[in-house]
């Protein structure tokens, strides 16, 4: 089974992503982690090229493309082969971040995207995606709070991360079935059982 965790930056997915893992482990389910950008020796390269704060002459449409890169390299080599040993896969960021990030955020042609990312993923979708939603303010606050420096993609202004927000409600819009919105601003307590009231019954059977 595929899930993946979304939201803008400082939402809680890597806390929530942690909790569920060890539950799910504790009940002798075998599962794996993944981040995006990253995951495979290519991918984490085409991290530090996406995220190094010198990279300003980085147009939209490279960073449309490295992105969609790193995700090609995770499906082939990782998430592909883990899905048919029926492993749990969990990913922190899947395709639904380029959809919010550069097609929302950066403004790039919904459509141009759209095939990009089915190209990329060759259609390897989840099951079920968590949107932790929080708001912009809440997002700079919890920035400020644990004052760690932005990376650049970090750097982008208010109303970037408004547009980001709002495309993830767009996706909820579009495909309520597999995109859940969970309210970010919850315990981190409450938040978990949303996640997993709402991924219990879905689970396949245990792999021990
Ligand atoms: P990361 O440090 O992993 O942030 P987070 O903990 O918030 O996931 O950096 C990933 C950054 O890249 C984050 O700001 C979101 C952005 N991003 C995109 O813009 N498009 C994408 O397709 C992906 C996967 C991430």
């Amino acid at each position: 089974m595929f899930i993946s965790f979304e939201g803008i930056d400082c939402c809680g997915k890597t806390t929530q992503v942690a909790l569920l893992i060890e539950r799910l482990q504790s009940l002798g389910h075998r599962v794996l982690l993944l981040r995006e950008p990253g995951g495979t020796t290519i991918s984490e390269k085409i991290r530090e090229i996406l995220l190094d704060k010198r990279n300003l002459k980085m147009t939209q449409i490279s960073e449309l493309l490295l992105f969609s890169a790193s995700r090609s390299q995770l499906v082939n080599e990782v998430i592909k082969p883990a899905l048919q040993q029926r492993s749990i896969v969990i990913c922190d960021r899947y395709v639904d971040s380029t959809t919010a990030y550069q097609g929302y955020g950066r403004g790039l042609p919904l459509g141009a995207v759209k095939t990009i990312n089915r190209v990329a993923t060759m259609d390897v979708m989840p099951a079920l995606t968590f949107f932790i939603d929080i708001t912009v303010k809440e997002m700079h606050e919890r920035r400020r709070a644990s004052r760690q420096e932005a990376d650049r993609m970090e750097m982008g202004t208010e109303e970037f991360f408004q547009r980001v927000r709002e495309g993830y409600h767009a996706i909820a819009q579009e495909e309520p079935e597999r995109f859940t919105v969970i309210n970010g601003l919850q315990t981190v307590e409450a938040v978990q059982e949303e996640i997993w009231r709402r991924l219990e019954g879905r689970l396949p059977e245990r792999n021990d």
